[in-house]
């Protein structure tokens, strides 16, 4: 075989090689490596739905998702209270995860937007999201929860950032 031709061989084995491990062969792991981390020098974030820290290792896909917000494909807005429209975005996100091949367990970071933010009345409702990507083990993303004085329209209340990651 000469060199010429051995160097087009290795490439299109190699080449067949990083198409075989991008389609995983149907061997792909569930999940890449997600550790939730709530270090001793920290509060435990668990009982509050959040990790202070989350790693992930074996990425091979990083995912961002827009803030998602209660609204249809149209976008017409879903619901009028916050509670309401927790649910659309909630299922919003989920519709996204699905749509790249991603699941609650893939998540890694959240940031929940509230608009007019009431600790007094709306803590509930920041429970109902977190609880919503609760890991299939227990675990809950690292998160923030920032209180803006409104979203894009003021009919929207709350939005939803994510980043998940894939093996
Ligand atoms: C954090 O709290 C959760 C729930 O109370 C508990 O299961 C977990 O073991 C705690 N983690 C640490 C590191 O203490």
């Amino acid at each position: 075989m000469s060199a010429a031709r051995l160097v087009q061989v290795l490439a299109i084995a190699i080449f067949a090689a990083v198409v075989a491990s991008d389609t995983c062969d149907g061997a792909c792991p569930a999940s890449a490596e997600i550790e939730h981390i709530n270090p001793p020098s920290l509060f435990n974030g668990t009982d509050f739905g959040f990790a202070q820290i989350v790693t992930a290792t074996n990425v091979r896909k990083k995912i961002w998702i827009s803030g998602q917000t209660s609204q249809d494909t149209v976008p017409n807005v879903l619901g009028r209270t916050l509670d309401e429209q927790a649910d659309g975005a909630i299922a919003n996100v989920k519709r996204a995860l699905e749509a790249v091949g991603a699941t609650v367990d893939d998540i890694v970071h959240q940031q929940i937007f509230i608009a007019n933010y009431n600790p007094d009345t709306d803590i509930p409702i920041v429970g109902k999201v977190t609880n919503a990507f609760k890991t299939s083990n227990g675990n809950f993303p690292s998160a923030e929860l920032i209180g803006v004085q409104s979203l894009f329209t003021r009919e929207l209340l709350i939005e939803i950032y994510t980043e998940a990651v894939l093996p």
